[in-house]
């Protein structure tokens, strides 16, 4: 048997947020069930739960961040987390190569945009896990022709208008980033766009089957090999890298509701909402009569700790036909039998989880590549409804009784089957992100 001398290893740096997180961990146990030794190294803030992953080692670098409350908003974090990491990241990496003689390569979250000059520096290949999928990396790519054409501005005043060098996508759903500087988003931008570039490739958890004209778009892009692997949560059984506790009563009290009959409502790790939002919220789903199922983050709400704006006797009228939780575990709420609908932010994530357990979607996307990946779902792959603009309590009701109790619901239903085979399909051996994980490791190895 191999031991971790002999084992090739791979180290990789971890971005501290939750969606970014969740892949990374997904890819290093795929890449250890593969033979390979994984080192990975992270920041403090939202250091990972190490006794979740005693196959692996770990090592932590100081970020010298301060409260991330105090940020303006999360591109600040990233910038800053961006400058305050480049010596301790460096020292930490060459310690790491010069004790390891059988370094394989370093896989980066692409946000950590910094790195772009490290295969120079210390002689190891340098690969990016880029955590969207290829039709929002695409969009992303094209950030600075759009920029300059001025469609920044039209969001606003022709925000239902096509774009004419992006199909599907309206000037409302490119991935801009709203900062309180604009500048912070284009440098973000620049930044993440010169580390792919540089790179010795790109992981996706993606599947290039569903994705296969943006596929070759991102190829005329990017000089540099790309491999679509996912869906990286089916490889292997999660282990989890949740930040928040999950709230694991989800399950009993799903256990007691009808097949298909629940709707599941999640905005994801990120995005925020205000106090009226959430009461649009609340009401929507509750107007809806439909069993629901809905994770209110703490931090969900501008300056509320948790629920507490809610009416009064709200949950108790309620009587029992509402849950809701700070965290789920969301993989496990999505596969379990009586779960109908998922209300979601559409980070990619989610959307994959969601995909793959054939659950049809109400979107609400919020920045970034969400607004992408709800016009896929909506007007592309059309497994899902689009709540466009403001969100109404009247729209939401209306829009899960429609997923959850009518023809057209039925339809969309049947048509996120074929997609689920699909992602079912590519990981058996001969299916395309099985091939590419092979040529991948094979890569890999020939460095
Ligand atoms: C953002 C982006 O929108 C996303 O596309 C990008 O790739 C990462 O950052 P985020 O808000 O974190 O995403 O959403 P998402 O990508 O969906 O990831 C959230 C993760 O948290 C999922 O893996 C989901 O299973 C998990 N989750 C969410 C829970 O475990 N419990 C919950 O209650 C909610």
């Amino acid at each position: 048997m191999e031991t971790r001398e002999t084992k090739p290893v791979i180290f990789l740096f971890t971005f501290p947020l939750q969606g970014h997180l969740n892949p990374m961990f997904q890819l290093a146990n795929i890449f250890f069930n593969k033979g390979f030794s994984i080192t990975v190294i992270h920041t403090e803030f939202n250091s990972p739960n190490f006794s979740n992953f005693p196959h692996f080692t770990f090592v932590s670098i100081p970020d010298g961040l301060s409260e991330p409350e105090s940020y303006p908003d999360v591109i600040e974090i990233l910038h800053d987390l961006n400058s305050k990491c480049v010596a301790p990241f460096g020292d930490c990496l060459k310690k790491l190569i010069s004790e390891e003689p059988t370094a394989a390569c370093l896989i980066v979250d692409a946000l950590w945009y910094f790195t772009h000059d490290l295969t120079d520096k210390f002689d190891i290949p340098r690969i990016v896990l880029r955590t969207v999928n290829l039709s929002a990396f695409v969009a992303f790519s094209k950030f600075h022709v759009l920029r300059e054409k001025g469609y920044l501005s039209l969001q606003e005043t022709q925000a239902d208008s096509l774009v004419p060098e992006l199909p599907y996508l309206r000037m409302k759903d490119l991935p801009w980033f709203q900062t309180e500087d604009p500048r912070s988003g284009d440098k973000l931008q620049r930044g993440v766009m010169k580390s792919l570039k540089s790179s010795s490739g790109i992981i996706f958890n993606a599947i290039e089957d569903l994705e296969s004209d943006q596929l070759d778009q991102a190829l005329i892009e990017f000089p540099v090999p790309l491999f679509c692997i996912g869906p990286f949560h089916r490889y292997v059984s999660a282990s989890s890298s949740s930040l928040l506790a999950h709230d694991m009563t989800c399950l009993s009290w799903l256990d007691k509701q009808e097949t298909n009959s629940v709707i599941y409502a999640s905005l994801g790790s990120i995005a925020s909402i205000n106090e009226s939002e959430l009461l649009e919220i609340a009401w929507g789903l509750r107007n809806s009569n439909q069993p629901f199922l809905w994770v209110v983050r703490p931090g969900l709400i501008h300056g509320k700790e948790w629920i507490e704006i809610l009416p009064k006797g709200f949950i108790e009228n309620l009587k029992g036909r509402g849950k809701i939780v700070k965290w789920a575990p969301q993989p496990e709420v999505l596969a379990h039998r009586a779960t109908g609908g998922f209300l979601t932010h559409c980070g990619w994530n989610s959307t994959l989880e969601g995909i793959c357990e054939a659950i049809p979607m109400i979107c609400k996307p919020s920045f970034g590549d969400q607004r992408v990946n709800a016009r896929y779902i909506t007007d592309v792959w059309k497994i899902g409804l689009h709540l466009e603009n403001k969100i109404e309590r009247t729209k939401i009701e209306s829009a899960v009784r429609t997923l959850m109790t009518t023809s057209e619901g039925e339809e969309i239903r049947k048509r996120i089957m074929p997609m689920k085979e699909i992602a079912e399909q590519c990981l058996k051996m001969g299916g395309s992100s099985y091939r590419n994980l092979e040529n991948l490791i094979a890569y890999i190895l020939s460095f």
